[in-house]
């Protein structure tokens, strides 16, 4: 199987809240460092209200929801910026992190984005593996990120 026959579909969060929320706390469950969103209305006020997002999901062949990108686009910095990004653990390693993250680069060059960039949790090995392996690089690191008194890393890859 090869993901790059699969299609991006872009959602509206308040129409597919429920099969986003099922698959983000799938990939939380399965990822020691995530901190999972514990309601459906604490997912939704974190996509449109806390940040402005778009979000993208990739399907499987019978249409379930296997993967998920939420960004935030920053017309005045110049950058796009993923907010979100998982896989359905049943289908990591596979190569669809790479193309949904090359979707995203496509996405913000096409808008005339400079760069891409992401906040990880420094203790998220998986994460900064994958971005590492995709070309991003560690631009600085900041205790208490998101006030919630994890260290996190901030990265970048600038688009050619
Ligand atoms: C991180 C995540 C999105 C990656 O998606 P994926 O489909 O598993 O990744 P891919 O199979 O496309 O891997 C792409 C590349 O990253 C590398 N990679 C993936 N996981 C890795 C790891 N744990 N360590 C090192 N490299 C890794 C792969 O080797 C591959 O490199 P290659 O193209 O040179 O072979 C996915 O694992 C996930 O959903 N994790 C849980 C949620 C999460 O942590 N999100 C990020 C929050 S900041």
């Amino acid at each position: 199987m090869t993901f790059k026959d699969f299609r991006a579909t872009k959602i509206d969060v308040r129409i597919d809240l429920d099969r986003l929320f099922a698959l983000d706390s799938k990939v939380a469950k399965a990822s020691p460092t995530l901190l999972p969103l514990e309601t459906k209305q604490e997912l939704l006020k974190f996509l449109t209200v806390d940040h402005k997002t778009e979000t993208w999901v990739w399907r499987d062949s019978e249409g379930r929801f296997i993967g998920y990108l939420s960004v935030i686009d920053k017309p005045t910095e110049q950058f796009m910026e993923v907010l979100n990004i998982g896989v359905d653990p049943e289908f990591q390693g596979k190569g669809l992190g790479k193309e949904m993250m090359a979707f995203a680069e496509r996405t913000a060059a096409k808008l005339g984005r400079k760069k891409v960039t992401l906040v990880t949790n420094v203790k998220n090995k998986q994460a900064i593996g994958f971005y590492n392996a995709l070309g991003y690089r560690i631009t600085d690191k900041k205790p208490n990120y998101y006030g919630d008194g994890k260290t996190r890393y901030l990265f970048e890859k600038v688009l050619s």
